[in-house]
């Protein structure tokens, strides 16, 4: 598609999405429903959210140790939750912990919720399965909300992530983290790349406008 035409349409939808979630919204997911607070990634409107469950469906999850890293609404961590995983969702936002508190006990779900800046407050274990939709534009955000956007100037999230990934991660664990055509992959392969980690192409799909991705994170 014409850059022109991409940017008219991401910029339009755009507009409208941030109209529609100026509140908070329920949302159903495969007869899952959550609700999703105001300044929450709203897993409706991104493809990546989906892409990432489409992804992991195609494993059996029962009584494996799942991390939901950055859960946002936690509509993966409740779907692997359901499939009988053993599922641990963090977030950085206290609005995101919130919601998922409130969602975990009104689907009655197992899920252990840890407000965390990346994996600073993940107690040390090795989990099956790592699951990881990041904020990927270079920008300092400013509230929490942007925290599901912006990575910092210098991809400070991806610098921490790479840094602290070794102990929860044996070589065996599946570590699925999603990106799209519009990060700076060159940088984040090369952040991962400095600690011993590299990216490598696992799906890749055109959903609409965007072309997305996920890479699975292995040790080098
Ligand atoms: C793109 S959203 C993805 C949400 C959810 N995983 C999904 O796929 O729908 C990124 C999430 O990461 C969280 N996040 C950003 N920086 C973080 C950090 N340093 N530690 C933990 N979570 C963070 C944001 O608050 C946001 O909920």
């Amino acid at each position: 598609m014409k850059k022109f035409t991409k940017k008219f349409i991401q910029f339009t939808v755009g507009y409208l999405i941030l109209l529609y979630l100026k509140k908070d919204r329920f949302y159903t997911y495969k007869e899952t429903k959550i609700l999703v607070k105001k300044g929450v990634f709203h897993p409706a409107f991104f493809f990546s959210t989906k892409f990432l469950i489409s992804a992991i469906k195609t494993f059996n999850l029962t009584n494996k140790k799942v991390l939901e890293l950055g859960a946002g609404s936690g509509i993966i961590s409740f779907y692997c939750d359901k499939k009988g995983a053993i599922v641990t969702s963090s977030d950085i936002s206290p609005i995101a912990i919130n919601g998922l508190i409130e969602n975990n006990r009104k689907l009655k779900a197992n899920v252990t919720i840890i407000e965390s800046d990346l994996f600073d407050k993940i107690p040390n274990q090795v989990f099956d399965f790592i699951i990881i939709n990041p904020p990927y534009y270079p920008k300092k955000p400013n509230n929490d909300a942007e925290k599901a956007w912006y990575c910092g100037e210098n991809f400070e999230y991806f610098e921490k992530l790479f840094k602290q990934m070794n102990p929860y991660n044996n070589g065996n664990t599946i570590v699925f983290l999603s990106l799209s055509e519009d990060c700076d992959f060159n940088k984040i392969a090369s952040i991962a790349s400095k600690n011993n980690f590299l990216l490598k192409k696992y799906l890749n799909k055109m959903i609409l406008w965007e072309r997305n991705f996920i890479y699975k994170v292995m040790p080098k």
